[in-house]
């Protein structure tokens, strides 16, 4: 998943994917998509006019499929896609207490990157592990049985983590640079 910095878009990417046999007909058109949301973390404007272009497949038609289906995602995020149910099941059980002890850990609301650059999160229906209920989704392993406190200790738990583990790669890296000096 892309890390949602700033950064030049290079539509070369996803070249190799479209350049595949038999690729270029209009019912692959979400495969497409799925590819370059892999490629690029969200679905840029820039590479939409690319496929358009590369197809010929009507932007307009290419943004109604992007826009019906909640997988795709037009705006970047964190490394963490926080998906927070707020399905039936979830909602009795408190899932907007959750929400509002992510939003205070994270300090950022729906949708926005968390100013670390770790997190986003979006709330979203039914994900289908009602019995766990409240539940959220990150990455592919559901929390369940959350509390407010018990969400935002996971989310410190994560980011504690992934900045340990990119603090020991630089101190890697220099050691390496100023070895190699
Ligand atoms: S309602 Fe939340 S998992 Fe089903």
């Amino acid at each position: 998943m892309a890390c949602g910095c700033a950064e030049r878009i290079d539509e070369e990417l996803l070249e190799p994917f479209l350049s595949q046999e038999g690729i270029n007909a209009k019912g692959n058109l979400i495969a497409i998509l799925q590819k370059a949301q892999d490629i690029y973390g969200y679905l840029p404007a820039e590479i939409l006019a690319y496929i358009a272009r590369r197809t010929g497949i009507k932007p307009a038609k290419i943004m109604s499929v992007v826009t019906f289906y909640t997988q795709f995602r037009l705006k970047p995020v964190g490394k963490n896609l926080i998906l927070l149910c707020q399905g039936t099941a979830c909602h009795v059980n408190g899932s907007t207490v959750i929400e509002g002890a992510i939003q205070d850990t994270l300090g950022v609301g729906e949708g926005d990157i968390s100013p670390d650059g770790l997190f986003t999160y979006n709330n979203v229906a039914c994900i289908g592990c009602c019995s766990l209920a409240p539940v959220m989704m990150i990455g592919e392993k559901a929390y369940g049985g959350l509390t407010k406190a018990k969400a935002a200790q996971i989310l410190k738990g994560i980011g504690q983590e992934q900045e340990g583990r990119e603090g020991q790669e630089g101190q890697g890296q220099a050691g390496r640079e100023g070895a190699a000096v």
